[in-house]
């Protein structure tokens, strides 16, 4: 008779996010956990196997071959949703790092495949989306039902951040999203101007909250380089530029690798804000990837296809990451009387 499933499939596993997601799991469950890249060597040497997320076919045959996968973490973006759906359709839990607007809705639509096969696939899993989700959920309720939340992303320019998440970046500054530049505080960063950023957390929290408008800011810790990236984003829709600044943010890294997370949230003249402040926003990441799959694997997680903020047992993430340097901030105004 065949065991039940127990082990976990991490794509990408030798990435900047992926490989702090192998050892964390590592730590948790010994022995279960299988890496996976394009690079059959380097997942060979590391006691995993070959996967490619654009090539759903032959990930279904690596699932099949293994045959002992209860969950899948992707650390990398898939070109679609194939590899999504091959993992619903067998059953196998999903956790989704993914910050593609289009991939996180198409996978958002596999709710029902899902439910019907027993699977779980939780998304927006990291720093942003991710802990930007749960914050604005906080704030959302410390005003009783936001009327529109502002959220504000600080990266550490000074960061090595993998391959995949610059192209991400980069890919993302070529478009403008609606919306006006924003001054706000970030603790430990003082008063920053954080620009419009295609994350997608601001389109799905409408529908999970009920919020009428949210608007996701982007600025780096350095100030000038801030102005610079932004001062190029005309010129980013050129497919050449996007080259050339992929190329730059490999290799130049100038400031810091502290991060923050703002989230405002308002009511009439309710306000709510509450922020986290970390370190290596990769890391943080991997973490948060981590006890999501933690808690898949072990809590009481529903079947279907939810946005983290939709989970009431990970509310509490930023307070559990304060162990691993992560500092939280509230604040509630209410109205003068
Ligand atoms: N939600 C968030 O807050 C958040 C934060 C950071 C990053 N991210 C997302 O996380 C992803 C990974 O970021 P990262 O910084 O870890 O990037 P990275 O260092 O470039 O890692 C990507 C990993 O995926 C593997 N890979 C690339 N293409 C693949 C494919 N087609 N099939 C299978 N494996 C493939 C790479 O190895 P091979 O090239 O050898 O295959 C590498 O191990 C990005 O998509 C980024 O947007 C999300």
């Amino acid at each position: 008779m065949q065991s039940k499933p127990n082990r976990i499939l991490v794509v990408g596993g030798y990435g900047a996010v992926g490989a702090t997601v192998v050892s964390a799991l590592d730590g948790w469950f010994p022995g279960r956990v299988v890496v996976a890249g394009r690079d059959e060597a380097r997942a060979r040497r590391l006691g995993g196997v070959r996967a490619d997320v654009a090539d759903p076919d032959a990930f279904r045959r690596t699932l099949a071959e293994l045959g002992d996968i209860a969950a899948v973490v992707l650390c990398v973006e898939p070109p679609d949703t194939r590899v999504a759906r091959v993992c619903l359709e067998r059953g196998v839990h999903l956790v989704d790092i993914g910050a593609t607007r289009r991939l996180l809705d198409g996978v958002a639509d596999l709710h029902g495949l899902a439910a019907g096969s027993g699977a779980t696939a939780v998304l927006s899993v990291g720093v942003a989306p991710g802990l930007t989700n749960l914050l604005a959920r906080r704030a959302h309720e410390a005003v009783g039902g936001a009327e529109h939340i502002d959220l504000t992303v600080l990266l550490g320019a000074g960061e090595r951040h993998g391959a995949d998440a610059v192209r991400w970046t980069v890919e993302g500054l070529a478009e403008k999203p609606p919306g006006a530049p924003l001054r706000t505080t970030l603790p430990g960063h003082g008063l920053r101007t954080a620009h419009p950023f295609p994350f997608p957390d601001q389109h799905t929290l409408p529908g999970t909250l009920g919020v009428k408008r949210v608007t996701t800011r982007l600025c780096l810790d350095s100030k000038p380089l801030t102005a610079a990236l932004f001062g190029l984003r005309a010129a980013a829709r050129r497919p050449a530029v996007r080259r050339t600044l992929t190329a730059a943010f490999s290799r130049v890294h100038l400031g810091g690798d502290g991060f923050a997370v703002r989230a405002d949230a308002r009511r009439g003249d309710l306000h709510a804000a509450c922020a986290v402040t970390g370190r290596e926003q990769s890391r943080v990441t991997a973490l948060v990837a981590s006890y999501v799959t933690r808690e898949l694997l072990t809590g009481s997680v529903p079947p279907g296809v939810h946005h983290i903020e939709q989970l009431p047992s990970l509310a509490g993430l930023p307070e559990t990451l304060a162990a691993h340097g992560l500092s939280v901030w509230q604040r509630a105004d209410t109205p003068r009387p």
